[in-house]
Parts: C-alpha cells; sequence; structure tokens
C-alpha cells in the first residue's frame, strides 16, 4: 500500500542572520537568483509527489505568502497556512500542524534550504517508502558545530546525534529535510525548551534513534546543499543557481514545470497560469517547456 506523505515547509524564525532584510520581510521570500527562496524548499516537496502541503509562518507575513502561492489549486496542489506565533524552535512545528499531519506521515523542509543533485528525487522516493519512523538527510559540511552533528559507527550505524557541538566529531551533519510517522505529534508534545529556549528537533531524532527508528540518507558528493540564512550563503546560493541554469538552460526549483511533469496539471491549466504572467525569462523557460512536452 502506498504511504500516505503531507509536506510541511517551516518559514518563519528570527533571521538574525540576515537582519534588517527580516525587519521587513520572512527571509523566505528574498529572491535567489530568479525566484523566491520558497520555491527551492517547495519544489523538493512536489518532486517527493506531495499534494497536501502547509507552510508555516510568522504571522506578519501570511498575507505576503499567500500572494505568492495562493491555495496552491493553479499547481495543482492544496496548500495551507498556519502561524508560527514566536520562533520557538523547529519541533514547534509538529504541535501547529497536529490537525493537519492527523495519522499521516511528514516530509518537514526548512524553507531557507536548497537542494540539488542528479538522483535526489529518488532517493527523497526511496527513502519515503523505506521510512521505518523518521528519516534525515545527512551532508558532509566544513563547519559542523553550526548544524545537528551525526557520528556514525560501523556499518553506518547512527551511534549519535548532538546539537550544535562545540567540538564536534564527525563532519556530518543533519540538513533542514526529514520525514516522520504520526508518532512525532506525541514525542513533539513531551519536549521541553533547551538552553536556548527552543523544542529541538534533534531531541526528537534522538528519540527515534532510542527506539532504532532512525534513518540516515546520506547525501554524498554529488550533492549541493545550501542553508540560505545568512548574506554569504544567499549570494553564493544565488552564483550557484545561475550558473548551473544558464549552462544547462534548466531551471532548478521551477515548481510550475514540477508539477507539469508530475502529471499534476496539465498542458491547458499550465498554459491558462502562465499567460498572467510577465513576459520574462522565467515565464519564457516555461513556454518553451510547453513546447517540447
Ligand atoms: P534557523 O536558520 O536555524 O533560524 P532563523 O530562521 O531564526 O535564523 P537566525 O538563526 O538567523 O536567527 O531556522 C531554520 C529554518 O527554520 C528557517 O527557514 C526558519 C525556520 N524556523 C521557524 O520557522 N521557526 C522556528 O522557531 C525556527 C527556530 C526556525
Amino acid at each position: 500500500m502506498k504511504k500516505k506523505i503531507k509536506g510541511i515547509i517551516l518559514a518563519g524564525g528570527k533571521g538574525t542572520r540576515l537582519f534588517p532584510l527580516t525587519l521587513g520581510t520572512s527571509k523566505q521570500l528574498i529572491t535567489i537568483y530568479d525566484k523566491p527562496l520558497i520555491y527551492y524548499p517547495l519544489s523538493i516537496l512536489l518532486l517527493a509527489k506531495i499534494k497536501d502541503i502547509l507552510i508555516i509562518h510568522d504571522p506578519r507575513d501570511e498575507k505576503a505568502f499567500k500572494n505568492l502561492l495562493g491555495d496552491g489549486s493553479k499547481l495543482g496542489v492544496k496548500i495551507s497556512y498556519k502561524a508560527q506565533l514566536k520562533p520557538n524552535g523547529i519541533a514547534e512545528a509538529f504541535l501547529i500542524a497536529e490537525d493537519f499531519i492527523h495519522n499521516s506521515s511528514t516530509m518537514l523542509i526548512l524553507g531557507d534550504n536548497i537542494f540539488y543533485g542528479q538522483g535526489l528525487k529518488e532517493k527523497i522516493l526511496s527513502s519515503i517508502r523505506e521510512n521505518i519512523g523518521a528519516t534525515i538527510f545527512t551532508y558532509k559540511v566544513q563547519n559542523p558545530s553550526q548544524f545537528g552533528v551525526i557520528e556514525f559507527g560501523k556499518n553506518n550505524i547512527i551511534k549519535s546525534i548532538k546539537e550544535k557541538p562545540k567540538n564536534p566529531n564527525s563532519d556530518n551533519i543533519i540538513t533542514g529535510l526529514y520525514i516522520f510517522d504520526s508518532n512525532v505529534i506525541k514525542y513533539a508534545k513531551k519536549l521541553k525548551p533547551s538552553k536556548r529556549n527552543e523544542l529541538e528537533i534533534s531531541e526528537i531524532n534522538r528519540k527515534y534513534l532510542k527506539l532504532n527508528k532512525l534513518k540516515a540518507a546520506n547525501l554524498g558528493r554529488g550533492y549541493a546543499w545550501i542553508d540560505a540564512g545568512n548574506p554569504d550563503n544567499v549570494l553564493e546560493a544565488s552564483n550557484f543557481i545561475k550558473i548551473i541554469e544558464n549552462r544547462q538552460k534548466e531551471k532548478i526549483g521551477c515548481i510550475e514545470e514540477v508539477v507539469f511533469r508530475n502529471g499534476f496539471i496539465n498542458k491547458k491549466s499550465l498554459t491558462k497560469l502562465i499567460s498572467k504572467y510577465p513576459q520574462n525569462n522565467y515565464t519564457y523557460y516555461i513556454k518553451d517547456l510547453l513546447k517540447k512536452i
């Protein structure tokens, strides 16, 4: 039987590192080269064939997100919205989304995370199929102490998970993409705020680890992962997307393309949708696609 899975994009947060931009707007709405940042995580959920998506946002930004994405019907999906009153931590998403998740599995993605690489879609789809509780997607970085660090033992067994350790014992970190079964709500309800006063996703992951129900899908060298949360990463992400898109003539994170290729919308609906778009390179790209497919 096909597993029922819903998607959540966590698009609130303090945005301290991008201040003063975040005084006026959500960081997930800034442009990364030729499209809003949130298109990249949204396209990952769409690649995973997820049709029921919740965006969790700062109360201030509700209108802006709704202006951008509406109820999702134009994309052949359902997008709903819920406010996070304060940035109380990533794991609060499961409390906010309790009714939305109900008894489904969930793919959670952080609204400022960009993933790219050949075979990513297959990797995500197989991780959903093989999930036995929770699945994290891991990546090797140069500065592990800024992230949730994961230590592997023999045969890739997960030994430990540490949140932002001063002296990390591994270069492998946990990216902002996760799969959880519906038990996550139960575990989130038991969490207490950490020293930095947040409900920590690492504690949830450790709970699944203790139960032997945590899997790690490693994103190796063939993948790019960027957490576009500080000015340097925003610039680097924009340059990266520009280079790939201009050389390959294929866009990364074009949500219209993903839903069209998925068969969520047909040629007629896509033609109608872009008939309202202004004439620019983004629209020309979709027009070209309509001619080719
Ligand atoms: P972070 O980048 O860890 O935090 P932040 O967005 O508050 O930024 P900064 O560290 O510069 O203050 O958050 C990762 C993602 O999760 C980002 O997309 C924002 C989102 N988020 C929430 O929506 N709510 C939260 O309570 C937290 C902590 C993060």
